[in-house]
């Protein structure tokens, strides 16, 4: 029978026989997918589990904090925070291609993780949070964003010399199913439950250029936009919210006369399956309120637009 439990329970046995003693590793980053096989592997093998969690420093407002709390301390999960920040920053330095920062941002990726896993020498098996939609898409000759995207998440470029056999529990799971593990496995439910994260993060939520000044002011603002939407009901109403930072300055007015900032521009969309979305119809008033919050409460910001752009022609990221 496929309940929560027998699923979990399988999965551990099924683990406990693929690796015995060996040790394994798992690259955590904060999303459903990576989160849900470490506490399964954490239940399954205890200390045999290291994760390996890279802060890009293009992550939402404290969220390296978090994933830290949550797995390290709350739950004991052995977890190397491995921060990145000013390696991102140099290498992004000066890129402005949405697909050359993709590039960069997931090739970084694999040098951290492959320095960090190759200091455990004990290692033997590498945990991935692939799950069956994954399976059937990389089955598949998809090119582009979509397999950036696996390639990138799943860290599908890691080097052939590794070695690494492979230890992926949900694979026979769609997503709704390994949301419901994950709460089974004491995940806070607000944790399963949160949109979509991009593997590259802010590095495309940032038009152009990434600099850390714009990495701050936008996690402020996306912080304050999705802070409202939990207040009002209205964030499992949407399918994917955020706030995007546009590199351009434009004119507002404070008390003390002419301000010349950038601007934030807010983007909430509904869909299915992320392959067509329709803009988020949010209340003008809620709307105005984070306008607001936004202006006010973050310096060097002037002004707030909201995306009311379709997918297709848009896409739902803005790079
Ligand atoms: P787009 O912008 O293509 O986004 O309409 C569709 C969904 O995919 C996510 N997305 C990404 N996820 N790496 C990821 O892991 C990426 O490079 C990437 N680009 C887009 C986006 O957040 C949305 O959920």
């Amino acid at each position: 029978l496929w309940t929560p439990l027998n699923i979990i329970e399988d999965s551990i046995e099924n683990v406990r026989k693929q690796v015995g003693d060996d040790e394994v590793i798992l690259g955590l980053s904060g999303g459903v997918d990576s989160s849900v096989v470490a506490a399964m592997l954490h239940k399954a093998i205890g200390k045999q589990l290291t994760c390996v969690f890279v802060d890009t420093g293009l992550l939402r407002l404290n969220e390296g904090d978090q994933v830290m709390d949550m797995f390290a301390e709350h739950m004991g999960v052995k977890v190397i925070r491995v921060d990145a920040e000013q390696r991102y920053l140099d290498a992004l330095e000066g890129k402005t291609d949405p697909e050359e920062k993709r590039k960069i941002i997931g090739n970084l990726f694999v040098e951290i993780f492959d320095e960090e896993s190759s200091k455990l020498t004990n290692a033997k098996w590498l945990a991935q949070g692939t799950i069956y939609p994954d399976v059937i898409e990389s089955a598949g000759s998809k090119t582009g964003k979509a397999h950036l995207i696996k390639s990138h998440h799943n860290v599908g470029g890691l080097p052939e010399d590794m070695k690494l056999g492979l230890v992926e529990p949900l694979r026979e799971l769609f997503k709704d199913e390994v949301r419901t593990i994950g709460v089974e496995l004491g995940l806070p439910e607000e944790m399963v439950r949160r949109h979509p994260f991009p593997g590259p993060g802010l590095g495309v939520r940032i038009l152009g250029e990434v600099r850390k000044q714009y990495a701050d002011i936008l996690r402020l603002a996306d912080n304050i936009f999705i802070e409202e939407l939990y207040k009002q009901d209205l964030y499992h109403k949407t399918s994917q919210a955020f706030a995007v930072f546009l590199p351009v300055k434009s004119v507002g007015v404070t008390g003390d006369g002419r301000r010349y900032d950038y601007v934030i521009a807010l983007r909430a969309v509904e869909t299915i399956d992320f392959m067509t979305a329709r803009w988020a119809h949010l209340p003008y008033d809620f709307l105005g309120h984070v306008s607001n919050r936004i202006i006010n409460e973050i310096e060097n910001v002037s002004r707030v637009t909201y995306d009311i752009s379709g997918k297709p022609p848009a896409t739902i990221e803005w790079e």
